[in-house]
């Protein structure tokens, strides 16, 4: 844990010396070093896929209810995610009754939450996984449930109670000059319950709109995660813009990228049918290289075996899990075709590059490794960790051609 007196600041030096002698300079406000998230988180959600369906008389089997997320956990368990990785099992919004109980503590919609959230916690625990869900810093959800605005401690405590190991709080509902120290606050009341809690925030989404300036410094010391862009829906338009929000700042996102803290460009929508499996593909080698959270919304009962594979791609989890937890930057555009992204791995001299061909036609690009910034005058080896065959040697100062899939990604390892 690391301590963050800010109360000195406020006291006299005489004073502060005077408490620290007694030794009773206490912690007043912890940063949120949890030891949580120190790559990016793995896991499933039910947002994108399942909503804010709540009508399990009409939609028994995709409702938000305690069946939909112990299919889920079994189908992780079962069906090698859990073994790939992925390991948290996510509430998102309108998993709650529309009001707090008679002790003002938020609760599960009792028809589609029988069993009570900490049996739901026990079974997600049981198969092995970590359970996740989703609270609002302001007094209502996006979807209309109950807020934690003026419930911090309470609802943070009531999580831990449930086995809660990570926690979205969106931030519908809420006055915006009030987060740089609302957001600390919930931090703090996550700390203290004593429960490692991964927090993940909407705290720099909406700054800028209000003209307020995004302070990751400040973010990355009280969450593990952050979103700071648009929600992500299943269309191929809307990947490309939270890529090109990813490759307009990312000056300031790459050093805000690291163990512990990580940028949240949104969910995963691998799996559903809004992309072709090449652009499916293109959107998860895109998440794998900026070191983004891997969180899938999709239907895991129902998935194709190509968008499975995908998912389940160990060498191209491995550059999102290294340890370096590296954002990759661009470094390269063909036109308005093809965009070069670059990622340092942890391993000296290593690199992920991902092409990834924006256009509906495939393209075929001639470049040399020199112009990504990898000089090594022995050469490169390179690797194909989509196809997962080896492409052999290259030279550095000479070019090559590489041939990317139609709307879809070209997705190397490369080492000297
Ligand atoms: C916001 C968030 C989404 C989702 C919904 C739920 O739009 O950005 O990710 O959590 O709210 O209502």
């Amino acid at each position: 844990m690391t301590w963050v007196p800010v109360v000195v600041f406020r006291m006299s030096l005489k004073l502060a010396l005077a408490l620290f002698l007694l030794g009773a300079f206490y912690p007043i406000l912890e940063a949120l070093d949890n030891g949580l998230a120190r790559t990016p988180p793995m896991g499933w959600l039910t947002w994108e896929r399942f909503r804010c369906d709540t009508n399990c008389k009409k939609n028994p089997k995709n409702c938000i209810s305690e069946n939909l997320m112990m299919e889920m956990a079994d189908r992780m368990a079962e069906d090698g995610y859990k073994d790939a990785g992925y390991e948290y099992v996510n509430l998102d919004d309108c998993w709650s009754a529309k009001e707090r109980d008679a002790q003002e503590r938020l609760q599960g919609d009792p028809e589609r939450f029988p069993s009570g959230m900490k049996a739901l916690g026990n079974y997600i625990h049981s198969r092995g996984l970590k359970f996740g869900i989703y609270a609002d810093y302001g007094t209502k959800t996006c979807s209309g449930f109950p807020g934690s605005w003026g419930h911090f401690e309470l609802d943070a405590q009531t999580f831990a109670d449930w086995g809660v190991d990570m926690m979205k709080l969106d931030s519908c509902s809420s006055n915006v000059t009030t987060y740089s120290k609302g957001y600390p606050e919930m931090a703090h009341a996550l700390n203290a319950t004593g429960r490692p809690i991964l927090f993940n925030c909407k705290w720099p989404f909406v700054l800028p709109h209000y003209g307020m300036k995004i302070n990751y410094t400040l973010i990355a010391e009280y969450c593990n995660t952050w979103r700071n862009f648009w929600d992500i829906r299943e269309k191929w338009s809307l990947v490309l813009m939270i890529v090109d929000y990813y490759a307009l700042n990312q000056d300031v996102l790459i050093p805000a990228s690291g163990p512990g803290h990580f940028n949240d460009p949104d969910m995963l929508v691998v799996g559903d049918n809004g992309l072709t499996v090449d652009q499916a593909q293109a959107h998860f080698a895109m998440w794998s290289i900026l070191a983004a959270p891997l969180l899938m919304a999709n239907d895991l009962r129902n998935i194709s075996i190509p968008r499975r594979n995908i998912l389940l791609n160990k060498e191209v989890i491995a550059v999102n899990q290294d340890p370096l937890g590296i954002m990759g930057r661009l470094v390269l555009q063909f036109s308005d075709r093809v965009n070069l992204w670059v990622k340092q791995l942890s391993k000296p001299q290593e690199w992920a590059v991902v092409f990834l061909n924006r256009y509906p036609s495939p393209q075929t690009v001639s470049l040399s490794l020199q112009q990504l910034g990898l000089k090594s005058l022995s050469g490169y080896n390179l690797r194909d960790i989509i196809t997962h065959s080896d492409i052999g040697y290259r030279d550095s100062s000479k070019k090559y051609k590489y041939t990317i899939p139609a709307t879809g990604a070209l997705m190397m390892r490369i080492h000297p």
